[in-house]
C-alpha cells in the first residue's frame, strides 16, 4: 500500500462509523471496490469523546479481507497505549487530539510512529486555536480539522470551519503537510473544503448513504 504522501489530492476517506456497524464488511467492500482504498477508521473511549465508535476486532477483520491505507483517528485520551495497540495491528497513519495529551508525549508519540514507518497527525476540535499546533509543525505529517465537534458521525458542518482552513492552510503553506477535514462534508460542503485547499475530505454518512458511490465522489469533490 502506498504511503501518505503517495496518494494525490484531494481524496475522499470513507469514515467507516457510516456504515452499518452489522455490515461492516459489506459496506466497506461496496466502497473499496468503488476505489475507496483509504479508509478512515474512528476509535472513541466513552472518556475524551462520550460515546464509542469501532474497536480492535473492526479494525483485525478488515485488515483482512482489505488492502487499504488504514487512516486511525483516535479520539481517546492517554493516547500511548491506543497507538501501540493500532501501530501493532497494522495502522498506516494514526492521528491523535491535541487536547488529549502534552507536549512531551506529542514529540515521543511522533518519534514512535515514525520510528515504526507510520505517518502522526494532530486533531484539532473545532473551539481549539490553530496556534496550539505551532510547535508541532515540523514534526506532523497531517493535520486533521475538525469540522463538527468530535464524537459522532452525522452532525452539520461548523461554518467557521472554513475560514479556520483558510487560515490553517496559510500556517502550513511553505510545509508538506497534509490537510484533512472531518465532520459534515457532503455535496455542499465538500465542493467549499476542496477548493479551500483540504487534501483529505472525511466522509460517513453522506457517503455511505449514496446509492451510486461514483456520482457522489463527484459531487463532493465538484469534479
Ligand atoms: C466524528 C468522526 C467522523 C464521522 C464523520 O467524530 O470523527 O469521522 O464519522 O461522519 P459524518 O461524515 O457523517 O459527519
Ligand atoms: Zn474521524
Amino acid at each position: 500500500m502506498k504511503k501518505l504522501r503517495e496518494f494525490s489530492f484531494p481524496l475522499i476517506a470513507p469514515s467507516l462509523l457510516g456504515a452499518k456497524h452489522e455490515l461492516l464488511l459489506d459496506e466497506t467492500r461496496r466502497v473499496f471496490e468503488h476505489g475507496f482504498n483509504f479508509l478512515h477508521f474512528d476509535v472513541m473511549d466513552g472518556r475524551f469523546v462520550p460515546n464509542l465508535a469501532l474497536n480492535s476486532l473492526d479494525f483485525t477483520l478488515l485488515k483482512k479481507h482489505f488492502a487499504a491505507f488504514y487512516d486511525v483517528h483516535l479520539m481517546v485520551e492517554d493516547p500511548l497505549k491506543w497507538v501501540k495497540e493500532y501501530m501493532h495491528l497494522g495502522a498506516s497513519h494514526i492521528t491523535i487530539h491535541l487536547e488529549a495529551s502534552n507536549r512531551d508525549e506529542i514529540f515521543s508519540l511522533g518519534d514512535l510512529l515514525h520510528e515504526n514507518g507510520l505517518t502522526f497527525g494532530l486533531s484539532l476540535k473545532p473551539n481549539t486555536p490553530l496556534e496550539a499546533l505551532d510547535p508541532y509543525l515540523s514534526i506532523v505529517d497531517l493535520i486533521l480539522l475538525m469540522s463538527v465537534e468530535p464524537g459522532k458521525g452525522g452532525q452539520s458542518f461548523l461554518p467557521s470551519s472554513y475560514e479556520r482552513l483558510r487560515l490553517l492552510k496559510e500556517k502550513v503553506a511553505s510545509k508538506k503537510i497534509v490537510i484533512e477535514i472531518d465532520g459534515g462534508i457532503n455535496d455542499k460542503t465538500g465542493p467549499e473544503v476542496s477548493r479551500l485547499g483540504a487534501d483529505i475530505l472525511v466522509s460517513g454518512s453522506y457517503l455511505f448513504k449514496s446509492q451510486d458511490l461514483e456520482e457522489a465522489a463527484r459531487l463532493l469533490l465538484n469534479e
